[in-house]
């Protein structure tokens, strides 16, 4: 996507074609900053500290991290002990396991000498599927705001409910639940995104609002209890999420919240759509209330929030009173029969084991 007229992806490999740049996302929207991972261990931080952030481009991120980290070291026992130390960075977006074990596959049974170039390869192939299958979310995406625009007056935009950040900069491009909203503008439709802040760590305020402006899409920011009342008063037409883990069985986990903006949806009758690639789909996993480790992050996250002040300095000020104890579950879980379907690169299927099984046959069994 562009930025200042500027093509820009969310990684790329540097100039020199070893070491790796990403956008640093702690420094949106205020500042444009590009951050560079020389190693491994700045991969890892990278992604603990969500200077990336999002599914499919942790699970980039990391590839990337074993490619740096086989520079120093390309024996097994180091490639399997960095992946067991890049796994364990975040452990709800199963991308990030996906993408390590899909390296340690392809590594393993090459000889030491031909592992490093062939992780650079395979790292980049990671990349790039992910760009097609996100373009081609947006592709299946946007014949279901054709459909909505379809029964509007002539003139209304499509107003599309969103959660979190899902969009180019959580993936390598192009994002998951903000690829039909990109394809349906480009297509003409006229589209208006109500953006979830997300608290805490506001990623719909600080990217989403951010990605949205850049590519002049109309939008407007709400806070996170707004959704509902929006939902009664007819104001949304669709609801789009993304996923850090789909189970087998179709039950979604996205950010914290997702959940209670299903539930409005049912109780409205507003569907309620989960847009991720087959990579985000756990097939190990049936259940994901009972099994999908929820991610608890530092509850610093609930009593502060960063911002800039009106001259222009960033600062971080505390919400609550000092010593305040909180709670911090970064995700949360959507029960299948809250969603209306899954839209993936094979298509959009019901959240359902038959569902999901029909698009991936070849995991099904
Ligand atoms: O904690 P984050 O910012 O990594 O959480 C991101 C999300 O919850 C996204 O909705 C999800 O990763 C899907 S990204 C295409």
């Amino acid at each position: 996507m562009r930025v200042n007229g500027q093509a820009y992806r969310s990684i790329w490999l540097a100039a020199d074609g070893v070491e790796v740049e990403i956008i640093d996302q702690t420094q949106l929207p205020f500042r444009f900053q590009v951050a560079r991972l020389k190693r491994l261990e700045d991969a890892m931080e990278a992604i603990s500290r969500m200077l990336v952030r999002g599914a499919p481009l942790i699970g980039a991120t990391a590839a990337y991290g074993i490619c740096l980290g086989l520079r120093r070291a390309a024996g097994s026992q180091a490639l399997e002990e960095m992946a067991r130390q890049l796994i364990g960075c975040r452990p709800t977006a199963v991308n990030l396991r996906w993408a390590v074990e899909r390296m340690v596959r392809c590594l393993l049974p090459l000889p030491e000498e031909q592992r490093l170039a062939a992780a650079y390869r395979e790292a980049g192939l990671i990349c790039e599927e992910d760009v097609a299958a996100n373009e081609a979310i947006g592709r299946h995406g946007l014949a279901l705001v054709q459909k909505l625009w379809h029964t509007k007056q002539l003139g209304e935009p499509v107003h599309i409910l969103t959660h979190c950040n899902a969009g180019w900069l959580a993936t390598v491009d192009w994002g998951t639940a903000l690829a039909p909203v990109y394809a349906a503008v480009a297509a003409g439709i006229p589209v208006h995104v109500w953006v979830d802040e997300t608290r805490p760590r506001n990623q719909g305020a600080s990217l989403t609002a951010w990605e949205l402006a850049a590519a002049g899409i109309s939008h407007h920011l709400l806070v996170d209890n707004a959704g509902g009342h929006l939902m009664q008063h007819g104001l949304v037409d669709l609801c789009i999420v993304g996923s850090d883990r789909t189970t087998a069985g179709g039950d979604v986990c996205n950010k914290i919240g997702t959940y209670l903006k299903a539930l409005a949806a049912r109780d409205n009758g507003v569907p309620f759509y989960v847009a991720l690639p087959g990579s985000t789909v756990d097939w190990t996993m049936d259940d994901g209330v009972a099994e999908i480790p929820i991610e608890e992050r530092d509850m610093d996250e609930v009593l502060r929030v960063r911002g800039e002040d009106e001259h222009g300095a960033v600062r971080t000020v505390a919400i609550a009173p000092a010593g305040t104890p909180a709670v911090n579950p970064a995700f949360d879980v959507t029960p299948a029969r809250l969603v209306t379907g899954l839209i993936t690169e094979r298509g959009i299927c019901p959240a359902s084991r038959d569902g999901l099984a029909g698009l991936y046959p070849e995991q099904g069994q």
